[in-house]
């Protein structure tokens, strides 16, 4: 979101020193650019110091406006606060690494556990003791020392063909010799399959899961590559029978428009949720999250913010934005990920399946799975 002129950096400090977030585009990335760093030190001060009514709060995201919007302005109308967003697509830890100690940002949001450990082991992050938080989460979904927060759940799942008879599944089948030629899936360097790859370490080992990779890459009916939602699309058009891809996108696929060839994909498979073949195994999923930013300006309202998304609200509203699942037990579900089932997810704590993810990427090469 980049302003359509550019002021010389001084004009842009004294105009809206007093003001700085709320008078002058109300956030941060406008006020300052990506690369302002000296007007973020600006933005640092004038956010402690401006008169809020409500107060704000600066929220750092790789989200989606549209998923998180909603969620947003429910926020601010229950508590007054409010929410400045910095869109990140990328380059969030660069952006971070750069404004250092002047950053404003008070709450950061991004996908993927893998990203969420990256911003905690560059120091962007600080532990948040929260009651709330800890009854919402359960300990295997959070940060070791409270560093970070899933805030709603990723499931990597099975696509199969609608006329397959085939009620339950394991990871480990994926390498049965009966799915020859049968399987798709994405790259297998996709933070998602890296994901599921590294958990599949965590609960047998590397060498047990570089042959579990050598037989699933026999298997493939066509070289991983694409999204997940091909994988559907694949199955419709009778390349594959199985795939392994994110259940959300089943929703967004069934919720398609009737008739759009989204919709056709979504209709031509079911979801099964598929679990580690090991005692009290469960379902690999991937994360939201939350975190509170190392030098968050505002740390009370971030605490409001970040306690808000685990409100029953919040959850309901935030799983069925985007079809994810909540990470509070009891929630109310989208229609269509209500029609998978329960969720059960894997009791490995994820902070323990994303140490493995290096190996897990560096067998992937080694089996040339994606050649
Ligand atoms: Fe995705």
């Amino acid at each position: 979101m980049k302003s359509s002129f550019r002021l010389p950096r001084a004009a842009l400090a004294s105009a809206c020193a007093a003001f700085l977030l709320a008078a002058c585009g109300g956030q941060p990335a406008d006020v300052a650019g990506s690369d302002a760093a000296p007007a973020q030190a600006a933005g640092a001060d004038a956010a402690a110091d401006a008169p809020q009514a409500g107060g704000e709060v600066n929220l750092y995201t790789t989200r989606e406006p549209g998923l998180i919007q909603p969620l947003l302005d429910a926020f601010t109308a229950s508590s007054g606060i409010k929410v400045n967003t910095v869109l990140l697509k990328d380059g969030l830890l660069e952006r971070l690494g750069a404004e250092g100690e002047r950053s404003v940002a008070d709450v950061l949001m991004v996908v993927d556990t893998g990203n969420m450990l990256d911003l905690v082991e560059a120091g962007h992050t600080q532990p948040l003791q929260s009651e709330v938080l800890e009854a919402a989460i359960p300990a295997h979904l959070r940060g070791a020392d409270d560093q970070w927060f899933a805030m709603s759940l990723r499931d990597r799942v099975l696509y199969a063909h609608n006329d397959l008879d085939l009620e339950s599944f394991h990871y480990e089948d994926l390498a049965d010799p009966q799915w020859k030629g049968k399987v798709c899936i994405r790259s297998g360097q996709h933070p998602y399959n890296t994901s599921l790859f590294a958990a599949m370490i965590a609960h047998h080992g590397a060498e047990a899961t570089e042959t579990w990779l050598r037989g699933v890459k026999a298997n493939l009916a066509r070289k991983a590559a694409g999204g997940d939602r091909d994988v559907a699309r694949d199955i419709l058009a009778g390349i594959c029978d199985i795939g392994i891809a994110n259940a959300y996108y089943v929703g967004r696929m069934k919720n398609a428009e009737p008739g759009s060839e989204q919709h056709q994909w979504g209709e031509a498979i079911k979801v099964i949720r598929p679990t580690f073949n090991v005692d009290n195994g469960g379902t690999h999923v991937n994360i939201s999250g939350a975190a509170l930013a190392a030098h968050s300006p505002n740390r009370d309202n971030a605490v409001k913010l970040m306690e808000y998304l685990v409100s029953d609200e919040a959850q309901s509203l935030y799983a069925r934005a985007n079809y994810e699942y909540p990470v509070k037990a009891g929630v109310e579900l989208d229609p269509v990920v209500a029609s998978f089932g329960t969720l059960t997810v894997d009791p490995l704590p994820l902070t323990e399946v994303v140490a493995n993810r290096r190996e897990a990427s560096a067998l992937v090469d080694k089996v040339g799975f994606d050649n």
